[in-house]
């Protein structure tokens, strides 16, 4: 039997080339070796997303660009966490196991707690603006991984510690029956997975507003890279590729011929970066149209996508309701 995969995505939508070459392409291939399974983690989003208009819109959004991106739903489970409700039973089950002091620990809380202190708050005042959901993250996150008997779990470095706690809550249940009710998870950290640089040549982020949209309309994708900062260097002289965000990013998007080809167009001279940036526009839009398609045809049709994920839910919710039947029997209450 293969093992099993799992990655949670939270809907925050605006996706970038920075989560396909990040996030999506290599959680996708995981799908060859794993038995895997993906959800939109739309209740991680409500912690922070409180406009039904957008959680709704981005919800849709990003299951739609999984699926443009290649993942395949007759392969593997694909299901928003919002319609497994056994997800939110073994929560409450594992609450009774979690130490508040372990989630004090929580990176994601304590940041919240120090970004108060330099706001100059004190004392009570430092959980202000901090909802329970944010606190309690891991345990659902926990509830996420080992209701669906996850053996790894590909996360990046920022999600390690909570994969930790979903172990040390697991584990306690586990030593508490003296059985093995629960699997273990390991996390699958995506080691090789280079940073790609945004338009101002920091890391690619949405909140840093240097971002190319995964699916932009052709002239807007070419207006984004037209965009990319360079340096003031003149047409005639020679460039270094290897000091180029733009050349950075054509890497992702060209074969090795193609590269030492475009390298040797930078080292001669004669090319600006004006052309450089026409070369990166095409590979990009080469690379991205049948994404972008495929992607507008999914979000042309909404009750279509809805039907692939409940359709994923419907075979996601026996394992998760086997999972909380056996932790309810060795708990005792399953009567
Ligand atoms: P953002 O920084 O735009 O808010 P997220 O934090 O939502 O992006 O990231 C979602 C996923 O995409 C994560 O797995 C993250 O590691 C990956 N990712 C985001 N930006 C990049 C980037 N510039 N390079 C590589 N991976 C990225
Ligand atoms: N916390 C993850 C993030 O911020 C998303 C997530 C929620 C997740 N539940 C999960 C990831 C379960 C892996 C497994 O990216």
């Amino acid at each position: 039997m293969k093992k099993i995969s799992l990655t949670g995505i939270k809907p925050t939508g605006d996706l970038h080339i920075g989560n396909y070459f990040g996030a999506i392409k290599p959680a996708l291939e995981l799908a060859e070796e794993y038995d895997a399974r993906y959800f939109i983690a739309d209740y991680h989003a409500l912690n922070t997303m409180k406009d039904p208009k957008e959680l709704n819109s981005t919800i849709r959004q990003v299951a739609a660009g999984w699926l443009a991106g290649g993942l395949n739903p007759e392969k593997v489970i694909f299901y928003r966490q919002s319609s497994i409700p056994e997800v939110f039973e073994l929560t409450t089950m594992f609450m009774a196991f979690t130490a508040k002091g372990l989630m004090n620990r929580a990176h994601a809380y304590k940041d919240a707690i120090n970004k108060n202190k330099e706001n100059g708050k004190t004392g009570e005042e430092t959980d202000s603006g901090i909802n329970m959901g944010l606190f309690t993250y891991p345990v659902l996150m926990a509830a996420d991984i080992i209701i669906f008997d996850s053996d790894i779990v590909p996360v990046g470095k920022d999600q390690v510690q909570h994969i930790e706690m979903a172990q040390d809550i697991a584990q306690s249940i586990n030593a508490n029956y003296g059985q093995q009710v629960l699997k273990i998870p390991q996390a699958a950290v995506q080691k090789d997975v280079a940073v790609v640089p945004g338009l101002d040549g920091r890391k690619m982020s949405k909140s840093y507003g240097n971002i190319i949209p995964l699916f932009a309309p052709e002239k807007t994708l070419r207006k984004t890279i037209m965009r990319i900062t360079t340096n003031s260097q003149s047409v005639e002289e020679p460039k270094d590729p290897d000091t180029s965000q733009i050349f950075q990013l054509y890497k992702l998007f060209s074969n090795a011929d193609e590269q030492a080809a475009l390298a040797n167009r930078y080292r001669a001279g004669g090319m600006g970066w004006g052309e450089a940036k026409e070369e990166l526009f095409q590979a990009v839009n080469r690379l991205l149209t049948p994404i972008r398609e495929r992607y507008e045809t999914y979000m042309a049709d909404i009750p279509a996508l809805d039907k692939i994920l409940e359709q994923g839910a419907q075979k996601a919710r026996p394992i998760a309701a086997a999972t909380v039947k056996r932790l309810r029997k060795a708990a005792g209450i399953d009567l």
